[in-house]
């Protein structure tokens, strides 16, 4: 089984929603959970799955020693030795340096159909913005903000009346849906990268589920 580190900066429901795949099959193992604030509520989550938990908190760390958090958030996740570094609603802008010491090793989840929308606030500009579809997805991190190739996608219908908090909690259960299969495919070591494209090897057991890419059994 392999290991992984998930890194959290608030509330946790996507660590949530990883934890209770595993919890029924998913092949994968947290070894600890890493919060850049203290605050967070996901630290509390993992305690009470008995998982351990470390705080690197960027507060602690001046603007001119961005260098200095980097290092020892990689310290932090380097004493777990993990597969592959979650991100799970982990909200600091990562160094070039630190990507490219886990590159093709670390996995982001993005609520929006990427590359639309990078950054923040992305229900309120796809409301602004009039699309009729929108959504999640998990891709590869790479240097560029919410960039890198995409693993999975989700998609959600834009409503009339929907509202960005509307809007969100429909994306979020696509989140906690497509993050576990993600994994899955991780585990069962069926991604391959190539340039900015993710090739999933193909499990012929699988059958499509509606509106999300690639082909996945759930
Ligand atoms: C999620 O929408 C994630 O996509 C975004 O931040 C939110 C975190 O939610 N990056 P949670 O902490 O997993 O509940």
């Amino acid at each position: 089984m392999q290991n992984i580190v998930v890194l959290i900066s608030g509330r946790g429901s996507n660590l949530r929603a990883i934890l209770e795949a595993i919890d029924v099959g998913l092949p994968l193992r947290i070894a600890g959970v890493i919060s850049d604030k203290p605050t967070a509520a996901g630290i509390e989550l993992a305690h009470r799955y008995g998982i351990a938990s470390r705080v690197v908190d960027h507060g602690a760390y001046p603007p001119d020693e961005r260098a200095g958090f980097h290092d020892a958030l990689a310290s932090a996740i380097d004493e777990f030795d993990p597969a592959l570094i979650v991100l799970a609603g982990f909200m600091r802008i990562l160094s070039a340096a630190f990507v490219a010491r886990y590159k093709g090793r670390m996995m982001n989840i993005h609520p929006s159909l990427l590359p639309a929308f990078p950054g923040l606030h992305t229900h309120r500009r796809a409301l602004e913005a009039g699309v009729k579809f929108h959504g999640c997805t998990v891709h590869f991190v790479s240097e560029t903000l919410d960039s890198g190739p995409i693993i999975v996608q989700a998609v959600v219908t834009v409503r009339d009346d929907d509202t960005e908090a509307s809007l969100a909690c429909r994306v979020l259960e696509q989140e906690h849906r497509i993050y576990p299969l993600a994994l899955r495919l991780f585990a069962e070591n069926r991604l391959r990268i190539t340039g900015n494209r993710v090739r999933v090897a193909v499990d012929e057991a699988a059958t499509p589920g509606p509106l999300t890419s690639p082909k996945l059994t759930t």
